[in-house]
């Protein structure tokens, strides 16, 4: 391991040829992300990552990759799905490029959660002319790589990114296939399944799952909501280990609204045998199975309904 470590280190030094900056081919596309509240539209491709906050943005930055480090995978996983990874970049801004008389180098860590998911931390460090620059002098998860330690962030310190055109995924380690009554809240309030109960049909195709939410809405019509995985994945916060999904919604209006991330404590067993979720649109926002402006709690399949075969 440290051998390797220390050739790579030894052949990037002497970069162009081989250590060529591109983005792996799975990060490649159209991204939505919440950054520090500001609604992102990301463009990956080759070594650029474009950001793009507003159709006319004048603002809009990119940064371009210098160098990238692909994380080796954790016990019980292959690699072959995607890897975690450090990304170092240099950030243009096209508004500001001439304010600072250094380069801005930004590290960015990157989470693999699924095709369609990632989780990043950036982290800004000027440096000047004459300077040297490496990510392993400079960026905090892999400054101590060569003794094998790797300090990637957790979830609450990174933001959510997910696909715009997301891959069909299967996600039935979610939900076992079936019909279920639940509860949703959201701002505190019981918004919708009020009065009547709400369903939640799991049901698998071929190729993808699709949860669908049906309600009874305030006019009496039945309202249905659609919604895609993107993904699932499990990881500890607060030394505590939870399971993730990510879901987007086209029938929910307004971007930001129909990217949800959900979280559960599977192995926190309630004894009316619920489930209980919580969700926002960035994973970071959740802290536990209890405070959140958004809730689903999911009963046992109702009697009698069941998946299609
Ligand atoms: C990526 O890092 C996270 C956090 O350290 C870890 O839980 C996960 O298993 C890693 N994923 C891969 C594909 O190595
Ligand atoms: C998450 O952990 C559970 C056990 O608690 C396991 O059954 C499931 O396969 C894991 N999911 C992923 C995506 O690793």
């Amino acid at each position: 391991m440290k051998t390797l470590l220390v050739l790579l280190f030894v052949l990037c030094f002497q970069r162009e040829a081989l250590c060529d900056c591109q983005f792996p081919a799975e990060l490649n596309g159209e991204w939505f992300s919440v950054e520090n509240s500001i609604p992102l539209r990301l463009g990956i491709s080759g070594s650029f990552w474009n950001e793009i906050s507003g159709p006319k943005d004048s603002q809009a930055s990119y940064m371009t990759c210098k160098d990238i480090f692909i994380h080796p995978p954790r016990p019980g996983q292959d690699g072959t799905q995607g890897n975690n990874m450090t990304v170092l970049m240099e950030y243009h801004n096209m508004k500001h490029m001439n304010e600072i008389d250094g380069t801005v180098n930004v590290c960015v860590d990157i989470l693999w959660r699924s095709i369609n998911v990632v989780q990043y931390r950036k982290e800004y460090i000027v440096t000047f002319e004459g300077q040297y620059v490496s990510m392993f002098n400079i960026c905090p998860s892999v400054t101590n790589a060569y003794k094998g330690e790797f300090n990637l962030p957790t979830t609450l310190e990174t933001t959510t990114m997910y696909r715009w055109m997301s891959f069909p995924m299967k996600c039935s380690e979610i939900f076992q296939p079936g019909v279920y009554q639940i509860d949703y809240e959201k701002h505190w309030m019981k918004e919708v399944c009020r009065n009547s109960p709400c369903l939640l049909t799991a049901c698998p195709t071929r190729r993808e799952d699709k949860l669908v939410l049906s309600y009874a809405a305030s006019d009496d019509n039945t309202k249905v909501l659609t919604f895609d995985c993107l993904g699932s994945w499990n990881a500890t916060v607060n030394g505590r280990e939870y399971t993730y999904a990510a879901l987007r919604s086209l029938d929910i209006n307004g971007i930001e609204e129909s990217y949800k991330c959900m979280m559960t404590n599977r192995n926190a067993k309630f004894p009316d045998g619920k489930e209980r979720w919580v969700m926002s649109t960035d994973c970071n926002k959740l802290y536990n199975t209890v405070f959140a402006s958004e809730k689903l709690t999911i009963s046992k399949a109702s009697p009698g309904m069941k998946c299609e075969k």
